[in-house]
C-alpha cells in the first residue's frame, strides 16, 4: 500500500509541476507586477531594538487571550538584520516588487515628535537594497500596529486626534522615503481592522463589548467600529490631499486604500438573501468604497445603523470622494450570506446586528479543514460586482496564498495549487476587462501569523524557529514561483 501511495505520489508531482509550469510570466502584459508581502510586526523582529516602542499589537501579543499563548513579533523572522539576505531571495525568486509596511513606533516612537534616526535608516537602506534589485518597494503606512502612546493617550482611531497624527506621519514618509516609494497603502485591511478590532475584540486593541467573550476591557461595539472607519478614511483622505499638494508634481507616485474583500454567496434563491448578499458587501467593502468613489456611506448603512453611523460635512466628503488612485485587495476567504432581518429588532444593536445577515463560511473542496478554498471563479464574481457599482479603477491584489500548518512538508503542494490557479485566472480576468495591476502572494516568509502565531503559516519559505540562524528554507511552492517568474517550465 505503502509503495503504490508513493507511486501516486509521484505521478501526481509530475503532473502537476508540468501543468503548474505551463503557464509562465511572459503570458501576462509587461507591465503587470508580481511580487510578495508582509507586514511590519509580522516580519521585522527587533522589538526592542535601536528605539523602537511597543505597538498595540506587542500588547495584544502579550495579553493573556485566555491563556492561548501564540507567541510574539520579537523576532519573528528578523527581517529587521536579514533584510540583505532576504531582498538577494527576492532577487533571486524574480519578484518585480514587495509589499511591506513601516512600522510607525519604529519610525515615531511615540507616535508623534521625534523621529527615531535608526528606524529612518532601517527603511531607507530596506529600500536602497530592493531599488537597486530593481524591486518596487510597494509601501503599507499602517498594518494594525498604532504606537501604543497613541492608544493610551487617547484611544488611537476612536479619537479624531489621530488623523493629525498619522497625516504627520504619513508627511515623514513621503518625504523621507518619496524618492523612490511610488506606491503607498495607507491602511491594510480598514474594515476587518475596525470590525475585528473594534467589534468581536478578537484582535488589537481588542475593543469591544463587556458582553463578548474576548479579552476586551474597553469599547464600545455599537459604536466604534464605525467611528474607527470614519477617522480612518479621513485620515486617509487627509494623508492623501498632503501627497497631492505637497509631493505628486515632483514625486509622481500614487496612494491607495486596502481591503479584506470577502467572497459573498446568496445561501438560497430567494430575494431575502440575494438582497442580504449585496447588503453584506456594502457593509464590508461599500462602507469604504462608497465614500471614496461618492463621498458618502451606502444608503443601506445610513438607514440600518442610523445615528450612530457617523457623518461626512460637504468639506469632508468632498475630502474622501476622489481619494484614492487604486485599491488594494486582500482576497481568502467566502461566505453564504442568509438574510437575517430579525437582528434589527434587537435592543443593543452592533455592526453585526445591523448588517442583518448572517454569514456562513464557505467550504468548498478543500481537502482539509484548515485549507483555505481555492475559489478564483469567486474572486471574479466579487471583482465584477465592485466595477459595477463602483467603476474600473486599478486594483492590486494585495494578499493571497495558502494556510498550511507551518511544520509541515516543505513540498507545499496545496501552496502552489492555489497560485497556479489563481495566477492563471488573472490572466482571463484581464482579459476580460478588470483593470488588475498586480499580483502579491501573502507572505513572502512564514512570518508570525495574525490569530495563530507560529503554528500556521503562508510563506514561500520556511523558517525554523528553533534554528537559531532562522534559515530560509525554500517551500515547492517558491521553486514554483520563481519559474514561473523567470519564464522557465520544466524542460527549460
Ligand atoms: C491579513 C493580514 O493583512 C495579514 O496581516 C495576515 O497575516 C494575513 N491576511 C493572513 O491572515
Amino acid at each position: 500500500k505503502k509503495v503504490m501511495m508513493n507511486l501516486l505520489a509521484t505521478v501526481l508531482l509530475v503532473a502537476i509541476t508540468s501543468v503548474a509550469n505551463a503557464l509562465t510570466k511572459s503570458d501576462f502584459p509587461a507591465h503587470f507586477l508580481f511580487g510578495a508581502s508582509t507586514s511590519a510586526y509580522q516580519v521585522e523582529g527587533a522589538a526592542n531594538e535601536d528605539g523602537r516602542k511597543p505597538s498595540i499589537w506587542d500588547t495584544y501579543a502579550y495579553a493573556d487571550n485566555g491563556g492561548k499563548s501564540k507567541g510574539n513579533g520579537d523576532i519573528a523572522c528578523d527581517q529587521y538584520h536579514k533584510y540583505k539576505d532576504d531582498v538577494k531571495l527576492m532577487a533571486k525568486m524574480g519578484l518585480d516588487a514587495y509589499r511591506f509596511s513601516i512600522s510607525w513606533s519604529r519610525l515615531i516612537p511615540d507616535g508623534k515628535g521625534p523621529i527615531n534616526l535608526k528606524g529612518l535608516d532601517y527603511y531607507n537602506n530596506l529600500i536602497d537594497e530592493l531599488v537597486s534589485k530593481g524591486i518596487q518597494p510597494h509601501v503599507t503606512l499602517y498594518h494594525w500596529d498604532l504606537p501604543q502612546t497613541l492608544e493610551d493617550e487617547y484611544e488611537g482611531w476612536v479619537s479624531r486626534r489621530i488623523i493629525k497624527d498619522f497625516t504627520a506621519y504619513a508627511d515623514v514618509c513621503f518625504r523621507e522615503f518619496g524618492d523612490r516609494v511610488k506606491h503607498w497603502t495607507t491602511v491594510n485591511e480598514g474594515n476587518a481592522c475596525s470590525i475585528v478590532g473594534y467589534g468581536s475584540g478578537v484582535l488589537q486593541p481588542q475593543r469591544c463589548s463587556s458582553s463578548s467573550t474576548f479579552n476586551c476591557s474597553k469599547g464600545n461595539s455599537s459604536t466604534e467600529p464605525y467611528l474607527v472607519t470614519h477617522h480612518m478614511l479621513l485620515a486617509h483622505a487627509s494623508a492623501a490631499k498632503l501627497y497631492r499638494t505637497k509631493y505628486k508634481a515632483k514625486q509622481r507616485g500614487f496612494i491607495g486604500f486596502n481591503l479584506i474583500v470577502l467572497g459573498f454567496l446568496p445561501l438560497t434563491n430567494t430575494i431575502q438573501d440575494i438582497t442580504a448578499t449585496q447588503r453584506a458587501r456594502d457593509f464590508n467593502i461599500g462602507w469604504f468604497l462608497n465614500p471614496f468613489i461618492f463621498g458618502e456611506y451606502p444608503d443601506v448603512m445610513k438607514k440600518n445603523v442610523g445615528s450612530r453611523l457617523p457623518y461626512f460635512t460637504s468639506k469632508e466628503s468632498n475630502l474622501v470622494k476622489g481619494s484614492i488612485d487604486f485599491l488594494g485587495i486582500n482576497f481568502y476567504y467566502a461566505y453564504y450570506v442568509k438574510n437575517n432581518a430579525k437582528s434589527l429588532q434587537k435592543k443593543d444593536r452592533d455592526y453585526t446586528s445591523d448588517m442583518a445577515a448572517e454569514l456562513i463560511l464557505y467550504f468548498g473542496n478543500g481537502t482539509s479543514p484548515y485549507e483555505i478554498p481555492v475559489i478564483p471563479e469567486i474572486l471574479e464574481g466579487e471583482l465584477h460586482s465592485l466595477k459595477n457599482d463602483y467603476g474600473n479603477f486599478p486594483i492590486y491584489i494585495h494578499e493571497n496564498g495558502q494556510q498550511t500548518f507551518r511544520n509541515s512538508s516543505l513540498d507545499d503542494w496545496s501552496r502552489m495549487e492555489c497560485m497556479h490557479v489563481y495566477i492563471g485566472s488573472l490572466l482571463d480576468m484581464l482579459r476580460n476587462g478588470f483593470n488588475i495591476k498586480g499580483y502579491f502572494v501573502w507572505s513572502f516568509l512564514d512570518v508570525f501569523e495574525l490569530l495563530y502565531g507560529y503554528e500556521i503559516s503562508f510563506g514561500l519559505y520556511y523558517i525554523d524557529m528553533k534554528d537559531p540562524t532562522l534559515r530560509r528554507q525554500p517551500k515547492l511552492s517558491s521553486v514554483w514561483y520563481s519559474n514561473f517568474l523567470n519564464n522557465r517550465t520544466m524542460d527549460s
